[in-house]
């Protein structure tokens, strides 16, 4: 049997919620710090190009308030690098960020760039991050994260969200396969394997019975889930999906 994945709580949203009225509340370093009081395993923060949601500020106050690591999602571009490089968070994801979508869509195009993104992320490794990539659960996009020597790999599961929304089980299913696919191409690949977005609680549950993943990321679901139940009770129930899942 395998154990449960690490849940990572990401709480761009809490900010998305504060920026709409432009002042302090609510704060992601709360909900952060409750998220962590409820048993997330770590805090995942994007700091996007627009900060839209997260800001350079609630980044320097996360390093340091929690006590469980945080994750950095951030662009592969000049600047993100060396805000990732000041802060030496504990992991860093590197994801495809276009300013016009509304969430990231998509995986990151690793074995189309291949020789820039090695050296892009050489120092963030040689500082201590635990760099990952978040692309498609594609063999070929897994190959060259082995080559670019990223140690960490996080498989978009927005597709397959889709098709679970969408109540087609065969492209459901058939998704859920590729993933399976993703993680069994990463684990021998010497990488350890991620995944995340879009998930709910059924969608996490069905994610955990594939074997071998090491860590979900979870923002939109649980932030919205906490409105009606309080974040403390939503990621919970997030937990014990998970562990029904892996079970
Ligand atoms: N993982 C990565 C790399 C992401 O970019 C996101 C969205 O910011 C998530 C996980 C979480 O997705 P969601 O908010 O849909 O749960």
């Amino acid at each position: 049997m395998t154990s449960t994945p690490r849940l990572g709580v990401n709480i761009d949203h809490v900010a998305t919620i504060r920026n709409a009225r432009g002042g302090d509340a609510p704060s992601p370093v709360r909900a952060a710090l409750m998220a962590e009081q409820a048993g997330a395993d770590g805090i995942t923060a994007h700091l996007r190009e627009d900060r839209r949601h997260i800001r350079d500020d609630d980044i320097t106050a996360l390093m340091q308030a929690l006590t469980v690591p945080l994750n950095f999602e951030m662009a592969a571009t000049d600047e993100m690098r060396e805000i990732a490089l000041r802060h030496r968070p504990h992991a860093a994801c590197i994801v495809p960020e276009k300013r016009e979508e509304r969430t990231t869509e998509g995986g990151l195009g690793v074995a189309q760039d291949q020789a820039r993104l090695a050296e892009y992320i050489a120092p963030l490794r040689d500082a201590g991050c635990r760099v990952s990539m978040f692309i498609e659960p594609d063999p070929i996009q897994i190959a060259a994260c082995a080559r670019i020597g990223a140690p960490v790999i996080e498989l978009h599961t927005g597709t397959f969200c889709e098709a679970h929304l969408s109540g087609d089980t065969a492209r459901c299913d058939a998704e859920l396969a590729r993933i399976a696919t993703g993680v069994r191409v990463g684990i021998e690949e010497g990488l350890e394997v991620h995944a995340g977005h879009g998930l709910d609680f059924e969608t996490a549950r069905l994610i955990c019975a594939v074997p071998d993943i090491a860590e979900l990321n979870i923002g939109h679901f649980l932030i919205g889930e906490a409105i009606f139940v309080g974040l403390t009770e939503a990621i919970h129930l997030m937990r014990a999906a998970m562990i029904e899942g892996t079970a």
